[in-house]
């Protein structure tokens, strides 16, 4: 399930984004607003929990979202600044991180680095801002999946038609909410027109052309 947001802050941001003169700081604020407002999209229809908190006039009960079952996954590096500020939102939850880098000669992902908690009857969310191939997404959640979460969400920023086709393919059951579907990978296997390599732009590591 593929949900593309249309709210015109989402596709102002995202174009942000794609300006070169966008500095890594600028960069990585909008990327923790987009996270947000992809969170907010993504748990909208979740039930709420009802809580007896303490409140000025005594004891009430109120609705809360379980943010204990919630666990941010993100793919390093440039999915860092995407779970700076959902977590924010949800103290309580917890993260896990993947590393993982495409092969710049083979386009294939590959892991390095595999830190999640102990995901069963949790709901995980990942963060990465790009799905190009769809590659590294489809592995991070395959490698999700071995660890039985109840239910598993993903947070994107910019993808591909291509990468889109192939999340349904080998992910049906995982629910994508996307800033934005941009037209087609070039023969670099690049988002066109994209942003570039979001790690790069985020952390100045962008090389001169
Ligand atoms: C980028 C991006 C995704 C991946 C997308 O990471 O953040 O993880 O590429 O490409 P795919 O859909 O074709 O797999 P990259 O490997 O450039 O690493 P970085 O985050 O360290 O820059």
């Amino acid at each position: 399930m593929i949900h593309e947001l249309t709210n015109p802050v989402i596709k102002t941001l995202v174009n942000h984004l794609r300006e070169t003169q966008t500095d890594a700081l600028r960069f990585r604020h909008i990327l923790h607003e987009l996270s947000r407002l992809l969170a907010y999209e993504a748990l909208k229809d979740d039930a709420l929990e009802d809580q007896i908190i303490t409140t000025w006039q005594g004891e009430r009960t109120f609705g809360f979202i379980k943010e204990e079952d919630l666990i941010f996954v993100t793919i390093l590096r440039a999915g860092l600044p995407m779970i700076e500020s959902v977590t924010a939102l949800f103290p309580k939850s917890s993260s896990g991180f993947l590393a993982m880098k495409r092969d710049e000669r083979t386009h294939q992902s590959v892991l390095y680095y595999d830190r999640i908690p102990e995901c069963k009857d949790k709901t995980v969310i990942v963060l990465d801002p790009m799905v190009a191939t769809g590659g590294s997404l489809c592995d991070a959640i395959s490698v999700i999946k071995g660890k039985s979460p109840k239910r598993i969400l993903s947070l994107n920023i910019v993808g591909s038609p291509e990468g889109m086709d192939i999340l349904e393919q080998k992910h049906p059951d995982v629910a994508l909410f996307i800033a934005q579907i941009d037209e087609k990978l070039d023969e670099h296997m690049f988002i066109v027109p994209g942003l570039g390599d979001a790690g790069d732009r985020a952390y100045n590591t962008v090389e001169a052309p």
